[in-house]
């Protein structure tokens, strides 16, 4: 299975200075993340794993680089999206974890986006999703939840499915 995952502002904002738009200001989304990709791959262009800083445990750990060079370090590196969907373990799935640039790439490429809506306008945004076509993209599922004193923001998690 591929898919991706991501979270966007109600402008499909996912980014500004090679950071997310809330920070450290919505964990909830990370324990998601975490939970969804847990023992499957995860795909992601260089400067997102510049961003993130360190290969993620428990994940097979695929960078789309024109300039890295392979490494022993944890991490593959894949010269294109075809190469790192290629590169991931036959048993895996495969999850597109980002940012704007492989994203634009990968939406063309797979069955299943999962999004975390984030009900917020964040107006320093700089990178972002592509828009959803609904008449493409069917809404199978969605989890509603509230701010707190951790997460500052309410935000959906939600599951489409390509029609
Ligand atoms: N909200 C979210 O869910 C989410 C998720 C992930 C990231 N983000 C945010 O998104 C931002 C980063 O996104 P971004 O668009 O700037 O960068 P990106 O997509 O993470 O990485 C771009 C890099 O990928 C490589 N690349 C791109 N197209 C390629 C191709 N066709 N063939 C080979 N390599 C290719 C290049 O690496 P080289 O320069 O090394 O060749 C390019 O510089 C950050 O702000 C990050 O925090 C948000």
């Amino acid at each position: 299975m591929k898919a991706i995952i991501v979270a966007y502002d109600k402008k499909y904002g996912i980014g500004a200075d090679n950071d997310l738009l809330w920070q450290r200001n919505l964990p909830a989304d990370l324990q998601h993340f975490k939970e969804i990709t847990s023992g499957h791959a995860i795909i992601m262009g260089s400067k997102t794993y510049q961003s993130i800083g360190r290969p993620l445990p428990g994940r097979q750990n695929i960078v789309i680089s024109r300039n890295l060079k392979p490494t022993n370090n944890g991490i593959y590196i894949a010269s294109d999206l075809q190469s790192a969907y290629g590169l991931a373990d036959i048993d895996k799935d495969k999850f597109v974890i980002g940012g704007g640039q492989i994203y634009a790439l990968a939406i063309n490429t797979v069955d299943y986006i999962y999004a975390t809506e984030v009900n917020e306008i964040f107006n320093n945004a700089t990178v972002h999703f592509p828009e959803i076509n609904h008449a493409k993209w069917r809404e199978i599922s969605r989890e509603k939840h509230t701010a707190d004193e951790r997460n500052l923001y309410n935000y959906d998690f939600v599951i489409y499915k390509r029609i």
